[in-house]
């Protein structure tokens, strides 16, 4: 059997990737396609679990090197209990977040030399890379907007962060864009849910033909 496409979506917060990826899933499924939904940090207990921990607003001492470190142990057990066993039965996997988050939150907007967080990652996911890496591209000022008029959303602790921690979040994606091209789509996530949602799914539609 073929293998599966392992495709994440990525941007910073309130970019609109959990709305459209929970769309990009319905209309897969609705067409007949083997196709799962997961999340990072998260996806199965272990994985959720840390999840929590990691993103409690009381854990305000949490050291950064801590924090990088949960996210690739959350990201090892969900890769090898889910991604991988769905991977090789010829499932599509969305997965909202992946390496990148990591390179961009942990790397670029903490400060964390890339090349350490690029080495955790490494041990944590060996040779599974995402096929393709979809990124939502909207300014900070815009993301943060969307969040804080959506009073349902859960508040973490990512969330308290300034606005110039954010700002190096976007500039961190633009800078693994340059540098891995060929492995993303970059949409602008500006436009209207509709547009968006059009825009991934021949994105995405073309790439698993
Ligand atoms: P979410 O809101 O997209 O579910 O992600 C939760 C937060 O975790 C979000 O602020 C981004 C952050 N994050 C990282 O900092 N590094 C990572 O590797 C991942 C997967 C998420």
């Amino acid at each position: 059997m073929n293998r599966g496409k392992f495709i994440a979506f990525e941007g910073g917060d309130g970019s609109g990737k959990s709305t459209i990826l929970e769309m990009i899933y319905d209309y897969l499924v609705s067409n007949g396609v083997k196709c799962i939904k997961t999340r990072e940090p998260g996806g199965i207990k272990i994985s959720e679990d840390i999840r929590s921990i990691i993103l409690d607003t009381k854990n305000t001492e949490m050291d950064r090197k801590t924090e990088a470190l949960l996210y690739a142990a959350a990201r090892r057990q969900h890769l090898v209990e889910k991604v991988i066993p769905e991977l090789n039965k010829g499932t599509i996997v969305l997965c909202d977040r992946f390496i990148y988050s990591s390179l961009a939150y942990q790397g670029y907007a903490r400060g964390i030399d890339i090349e350490e967080i690029s080495q955790i990652n490494k041990f944590a996911v060996g040779e599974y890379m995402p096929d393709l890496n979809v990124l939502f591209d909207v300014s900070p000022e815009v993301g943060l907007s969307r969040i804080n008029k959506n009073k349902d959303r859960e508040v973490n602790r990512l969330d308290l962060e300034k606005i110039d921690f954010h700002k190096k979040v976007m500039e961190g994606y633009y800078k693994l864009v340059e540098e891995n091209n060929d492995k993303f789509a970059i949409i602008n996530a500006e436009k209207s849910i509709d547009e968006v949602f059009n825009e991934v799914k021949e994105i995405i539609i073309n790439f698993i033909k």
